[in-house]
């Protein structure tokens, strides 16, 4: 069971890879930097966890098309920006990301600052070339009798996946979230309120405009995509939560990422301030959450319900 849903999920990563792929720059021209430091920071790895909760919340609600590929490629743009911006070292200072380097210490920091910039910048480049998915190619069942409209409501589907993307990104999500994840180092009293705004804006924010785009461009009504954006409140909460256990208990060899980043940055986590068993719990609670939401979903949900309970033990 566990072996085949790690199965499931590395193919589906794969595939997500080679659609990445398309959309990174060739490293040519007098900006050369800049570029091969976005494809390093990129094409590093990762779990691709956005663009993979963004494709099976697209299917789950029947959509059938390709016009969600390039808000894949976006999102996982935008989150990578996120974790260069958040290694450098005005922010949490880290050396090691996605198992190297991280990208500011082999380019230096100006190329990591605009590194970050670059890939944001082509992350909303990307996204509208969904606009220009051509309709067929988009999944769209065209009703013949009045196609003008039905053009009309694809483009509007797009327009509104973009607009939760750029919304859940910015200051009122995860950079929200990193603005008050960094005013709270150091501090010594930082309330549960306090830690679950800066968790469900600095994490669950991209984690929901990932379900949520994928509901909207496939077609769901506004109570399903609430529904989503709950849904993913409780799997971003619950995956931010086991990222603070995580960088206590893992390893680097398997994290990729430096252990102990927390108590280094003098950082309240769910762990420093709930303990650890507490936090096991609250992840597991979290996640049972999500999967009734899914569960009550009309789509086949399977998938997305067998990812989430995988992601409560995860390792990396
Ligand atoms: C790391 O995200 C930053 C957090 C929001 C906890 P991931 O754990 O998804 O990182 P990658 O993409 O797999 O490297
Ligand atoms: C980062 O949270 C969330 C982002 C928006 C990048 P952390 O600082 O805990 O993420 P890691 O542990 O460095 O991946
Ligand atoms: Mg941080
Ligand atoms: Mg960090
Ligand atoms: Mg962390």
């Amino acid at each position: 069971m566990m072996e085949q849903i790690q199965e499931s999920i590395q193919r589906r990563a794969a595939e997500i890879e080679g659609i990445i792929k398309s959309y990174l720059p060739a490293e040519a021209g007098p900006q050369r930097t800049v570029l091969e430091a976005m494809n390093y920071s990129v094409l590093a790895g990762g779990k691709r966890l956005r663009p993979m909760l963004m494709q099976e919340t697209y299917r789950m609600f029947g959509g059938r098309g390709r016009e969600v590929e390039p808000l894949m490629a976006a999102i996982e743009m935008i989150h990578t920006y996120s974790l260069v911006h958040d290694d450098l070292p005005a922010m949490d200072n880290d050396e090691y990301r996605r198992g190297r380097k991280t990208t500011h210490v082999v380019y230096g920091e100006a190329m990591g600052i605009l590194a970050g910039d670059g890939l944001l910048n082509l992350a909303w480049e990307t996204a509208m070339r969904s606009f220009s998915v051509s309709g067929q190619d988009a999944g769209f069942v065209q009703s013949a009798e009045d196609p003008t409209r039905d053009e009309a409501v694809r483009m509007r589907r797009v327009a509104g996946a973009v607009e939760v993307l750029a919304r859940k990104a910015g200051v009122y999500g995860m950079i929200g979230g990193q603005t008050a994840d960094i005013e709270a180092e150091g501090e010594g009293q930082v309330s549960g309120e306090q830690l679950l705004f800066i968790h469900e804006h600095k994490t669950a924010a991209l984690i929901q405009a990932a379900m949520m785009a994928g509901a909207i461009l496939a077609g769901a009504d506004k109570e399903q995509v609430l529904q989503m954006e709950r849904c993913a409140y409780d799997i971003g909460i619950a995956f931010q939560i086991q990222d603070d256990i995580l960088d206590v208990t893992g390893t680097v060899e398997e994290l990729g990422k430096p252990i102990g980043s927390d108590k280094k940055n003098q950082k309240q986590t769910y762990v420093t301030i709930m303990g650890m068993e507490a936090s096991v719990r609250e992840v597991e609670r979290l996640s049972g959450e999500a999967v009734k939401i899914l569960a009550s979903m009309e789509g086949d949900s399977g998938f997305l319900r067998e990812l989430t309970a995988f992601l409560i033990h995860r390792k990396k």
